[in-house]
């Protein structure tokens, strides 16, 4: 999820500069990748109807951008990939970079590839802007489009509570659902500076800075995560892409204003949505509020979850 979201203006390659607080939870889907004669992509659990298969998925992406720079021989390159899914699908909590990191880890491993760690992100960044971090794990600033990081100094554990919503929403429906939303802003600025001045210059940059807001890092969120005080940090947390999503599904305005009245010391969107994340102040305070949710039907499901969280790891590899 992210800590801090602040996206600035789009870009002519299709997407938005950014800059982001990464930071790894501990919700991890299951990736297994064995040689295969022919390449296949297999889904099962959570939401599993919903990932494509095939070709277009992630993580079948991943392991065709790693083979095309690490082997030489292509036709060893063939692979078949489990994924037993527990993070929601379009959820906004990038279920499907992790399973493109995981494969990218997998397929290094399998083929011995010798790539270093910054080479594998690097193949990481050319499948999606969130691939990078899901790599990397705990919490990172992300710049460029998310993917240019550094690590970041955080202390303690945080306890966070997150609420699924039913169905799914596009991130790039959600950006665009940003931009839509900042320029029609900008448009009242303007209509309004132009009442107040006549039209000029000083209209012009006022309508620049509604709609292309240039991102920075908030150095009070990163102040309090050093200090590792979930209060502190709570009322920080922030996220450009929240308007839009609550825009498209104006329910969560209800679920983040509920997990506030019951106590939360933050309440945020995760990534573009729909999932809502509620930081907690210790791991009984999450368990309450996890309750507390669930009795006040936030959501279609709660479940509770600590970060920093490891990135996409090798849990075990089969002999042979
Ligand atoms: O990089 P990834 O494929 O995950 O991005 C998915 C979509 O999200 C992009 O096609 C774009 O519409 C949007 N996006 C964006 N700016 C970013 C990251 C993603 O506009 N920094």
């Amino acid at each position: 999820m992210n800590l801090q979201l602040s996206v600035g203006p789009p870009r002519g390659d299709g997407y938005h500069d950014l800059v982001t607080v990464f930071h790894a939870v501990s919700l991890f889907d299951e990736v297994t990748v064995r040689p295969a004669d022919r390449a296949s992509v297999r889904v099962t659990g959570e939401g599993a109807a919903s990932v494509p298969a095939g070709r277009a998925n992630l993580a079948a992406r991943a392991a065709r951008a790693l083979a095309a720079v690490a082997l030489t021989r292509r036709s060893k390159s063939a692979v078949q990939i489990e994924i037993r899914k527990r993070i929601p699908v379009a959820a906004g909590l990038a279920g499907g970079s992790a399973d493109a990191a995981a494969t990218l880890v997998a397929c290094n491993e399998l083929w011995r590839t010798g790539l270093t760690q910054a080479q594998l992100r690097e193949v990481a960044a050319t499948v999606g802007s969130d691939v990078p971090f899901a790599l990397l794990g705990g919490t990172a600033i992300g710049q460029g489009r998310g993917e240019q990081l550094t690590a970041a100094l955080v202390a303690g554990t945080y306890h966070w509570v997150l609420a699924f919503s039913a169905g799914a929403l596009s991130t790039p429906d959600v950006f665009a659902a940003c931009d839509r939303l900042r320029a029609a802003r900008a448009a009242r600025a303007e209509g309004e500076l132009a009442r107040a001045s006549g039209p000029g210059q000083r209209t012009r940059t006022a309508r620049q800075e509604a709609e292309a807001p240039q991102p920075a890092l908030s150095m009070e969120l990163m102040a309090a995560l050093r200090s590792g005080d979930p209060a502190a940090v709570g009322p920080l947390l922030s996220n450009d892409l929240q308007p839009a999503a609550v825009s498209l599904r104006p329910e969560l305005r209800r679920t983040l204003a509920a997990g506030r009245e019951l106590g939360a010391l933050g309440a945020i969107v995760s990534g573009s949505g729909p999932t809502c994340a509620f930081l907690a102040a210790d791991a009984d305070r999450a368990k309450e509020l996890a309750v507390s949710l669930t009795s006040a039907g936030a959501g279609r499901g709660v479940v509770r979850v600590r970060g920093p969280a490891g990135g996409a790891a090798v849990m075990a590899a089969e002999p042979g």
